[in-house]
């Protein structure tokens, strides 16, 4: 373990009885110094036990990490995600002005030329120049899964105020529940299915992009002619039938989870129009920026990063939770489950050794205010410490309901301030003794109503969810994770522990079937083979 770890844990270890509270009352700059901002963008981290001392070492230990040189590495080109072989440029994605250089090759007139073929696509399917057998498209479903779901499905749902293209829906699931619902309520003729799958070969992408070819061909001559793929395999959306003009490529530089910048944006992109998806671009392309340029200490990514290193790996708590308190967001949550677990959920480093310490929080959430009432009892009076990453806009985008907004809002800033603040058992007594309470009653009663306080969270405030600040957003958690892989040593560019469940969900198939048996299987999974064959 590092030097710089060691220091971290003996400041954790000689800091830990004071309180937040303590820290704002001993210095009234302690908000503004422990923020940090994009633009309208500001990130509040002090609301946390982080001091000036653990600052300069959460700092130092990045610079030790070599966090700035791994950084430029990525943006180069270079091929850091060296399990795989392959460089890292979902950056290059957002930013088509730029040359970057991989394997020799200067890869952006690709990325150019297939963003302007989406654009073109997805403009020609709003127009209704491309048309299905029944006329102009109503109806666009999108089936992929994991990355190839997560990012579109979210943003559909965060920039629904700009959505003015066809009905987006999104299937992902192989439990056929999920598409024979979404199929139901639309119509063949003037729906477009678009295939999602970088491999092309993922078992639930595949079954669901059969069924619904099926589902098309009911009622539709040329059932290919409706479907659209986004993959990195030519060779298997034309064996499925798509025709290479409706084919979107990307390069292998682009991880599943990192790829909605891209052609797995496509229904984004029809759903919201090429403008606003290019806006989300840019907002992207602003982080980046961001990232590369301002000092560690000033650095949105890195500071997140930094928080997340102090909470999980100085401080120990094992989980932490996006609270956004926009109904927009509400997939937000599972959305940075897949970038942030898949990509530091790991217990090898680069180099093949063990971490020195835990890696990969358990990160949940759900939207405000609904939290409140359902899981934020825990968060405040539980024995455990769930740091909360809270993020509001200062405008919604109903402004009829503009007290709405204002509830929303107070509700955020007040969670946060509970948080910090608690109640004291004095405090308790007050309100039980007001209330009529007295002798064992009163103390038995008051006991319930303390709240520890004392209890971390940031704050992500901008000023309304536009294209552009979703962009922001995203690229701001993107590039946190990939700080936080880098100082603990980690690739977070790969996934090797989904495969196992893959090769033993294809096995299981001619097992359940009886066409095979489960000879050699555990005790467990043999019972619960033959329960399903019983009742199947
Ligand atoms: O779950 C593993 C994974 O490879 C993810 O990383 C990826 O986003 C998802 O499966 C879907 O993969 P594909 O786009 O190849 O269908």
């Amino acid at each position: 373990m590092s030097e710089y770890w060691q220091k971290l844990k003996a400041h954790r270890a000689a800091t830990m009885d004071t309180r937040i509270k303590a820290l704002f009352d001993a210095d009234p700059g302690r908000a503004g110094t422990f923020s940090a901002s994009l633009g309208e963008m500001l990130f509040d981290y002090s609301k946390t036990s982080i001091d000036a001392e653990a600052m300069a070492l959460l700092i130092a230990l990045a610079q030790d990490r070599g966090v700035a040189e791994r950084r430029e590495a990525m943006f180069a080109g270079e091929k850091i995600n060296d399990t795989e072989g392959r460089a890292v440029l979902h950056t290059a994605l957002r930013n088509p002005d730029a040359s970057v250089i991989v394997d020799g090759e200067d890869v952006m007139p690709e990325v150019r030329a297939t963003l302007e073929r989406c654009c073109a696509f997805a403009e020609q399917v709003r127009s209704g120049a491309y048309q299905g057998q029944g006329g102009a498209i109503t109806d666009v479903v999108n089936i992929g899964i994991g990355g190839s779901d997560l990012g579109p499905a979210m943003a559909a749902i965060a920039l629904s105020p700009w959505a003015d293209g066809p009905r987006l829906h999104f299937v992902s699931n192989v439990d056929g529940a999920q598409i024979a619902e979404t199929l139901a309520g639309l119509d063949p003729e003037t729906t477009l299915v678009i295939v999602s799958s970088k491999t092309f070969t993922t078992i639930e992408t595949m079954t669901n992009a059969e069924t619904a070819k099926a589902w098309m061909a009911q009622k539709v001559a040329d059932p290919a002619a409706q479907f659209a793929a986004v993959s990195t395999s030519a060779e298997r959306t034309a064996a499925f039938g798509i025709d290479a003009s409706r084919v979107f490529g990307f390069a292998d530089w682009v991880g599943g989870r990192y790829s909605m910048w891209g052609p797995i944006g496509l229904s984004l992109m029809i759903g919201i129009g090429a403008e606003d998806f290019r806006a989300f671009l840019k907002g992207g392309a602003e982080m980046d920026a961001h990232f590369r340029a301002a000092p560690l200490a000033e650095n949105l990514p890195v500071l997140l990063a930094l928080v997340g290193i102090w909470h999980h790996q100085v401080c120990g708590y094992p989980s932490r939770a996006v609270l956004p308190y926009d109904q927009r967001l509400s997939r937000l949550p599972a959305y940075l489950q897949q970038l942030e677990m898949e990509s530091n959920g790991k217990s090898v480093r680069m180099d093949g050794t063990a971490p020195a310490t835990v890696t990969g929080p358990i990160v949940w959430g759900e939207p405000g205010t609904n939290g409140q009432h359902a899981f934020y009892q825990l968060i405040h009076q539980g024995t455990g410490v769930v740091p909360c990453e809270f993020m509001v806009a200062a405008k919604g985008h109903e402004p009829e309901l503009a007290h709405h907004h204002r509830l929303l809002i107070g509700n955020c800033l007040a969670q946060a301030e509970a948080l910090l603040l608690g109640r004291s058992m004095e405090s308790a007594r007050a309100l039980m003794e007001k209330a009529g309470f007295e002798g064992a009653e009163l103390e038995r009663q008051a006991a319930h109503r303390v709240f520890p306080g004392n209890r971390p969270s940031t704050m992500l405030a901008y000023p309304q969810l536009t294209p552009e600040m979703l962009g922001r957003i995203i690229a701001l958690y993107e590039h946190r994770v990939f700080v936080e892989g880098v100082i603990l040593g980690i690739n977070s560019f790969d996934q090797w522990g989904v495969e196992l469940g893959k090769e033993l969900a294809s096995a299981m198939g001619p097992i359940l079937e009886g066409k095979a048996d489960g000879a050699g299987k555990d005790g467990s999974t043999a019972q619960l083979v033959a329960f399903m064959r019983s009742h199947g």
